[in-house]
């Protein structure tokens, strides 16, 4: 096969691009992480991909503080989830992202029951910065 000088830098770069930020750091067990409202999520195990551990959600504005809840999800090289129950709030939160280095970067959506009885959800993001 050939290329043209300037076709194969090009190429080179978008592999480097695409490996680049496509690739997630493995999620490391055990481990304990903190988000900029203040949670924290212990990681117990990643075994096979499957993620468990516990929450405690210390967000100002949110409901359900304080109490440890179990999180559970999945970890891929391309990528995160985990979910929490916030059992006494009739709510549940997934977050998606990804590690790099000491940080996690995600996107959530909680999914909670309005007043009025209407399923609703809000979205938002943390960075969790690895404490332990
Ligand atoms: C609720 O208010 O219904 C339960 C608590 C939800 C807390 C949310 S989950 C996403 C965001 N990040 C946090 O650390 N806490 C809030």
């Amino acid at each position: 096969m050939r290329f043209h000088g300037s076709k194969f830098v090009l190429l080179i770069f978008a592999l480097f691009v695409f490996t680049a930020s496509t690739k997630a750091d493995p999620l490391p067990s055990p481990s304990v992480w903190k988000n900029q409202r203040g949670s924290v999520l212990e990681v117990w195990s990643v075994v096979g991909g499957a993620i468990l551990g516990e929450f405690i959600n210390n967000a100002p504005g949110f409901e359900c503080q304080g109490i440890p809840y179990p999180a559970a999800g999945r970890d891929t090289p391309n990528g995160l989830f985990f979910v929490v129950t916030f059992a006494k709030c009739n709510s549940f939160t997934r977050w998606r992202g990804y590690v790099r280095g000491n940080q996690m970067i995600t996107n959530w959506t909680l999914y909670y029951i309005k007043p009025n009885g209407q399923p609703s959800t809000i979205n938002g993001n943390d960075v969790f910065l690895r404490t332990n």
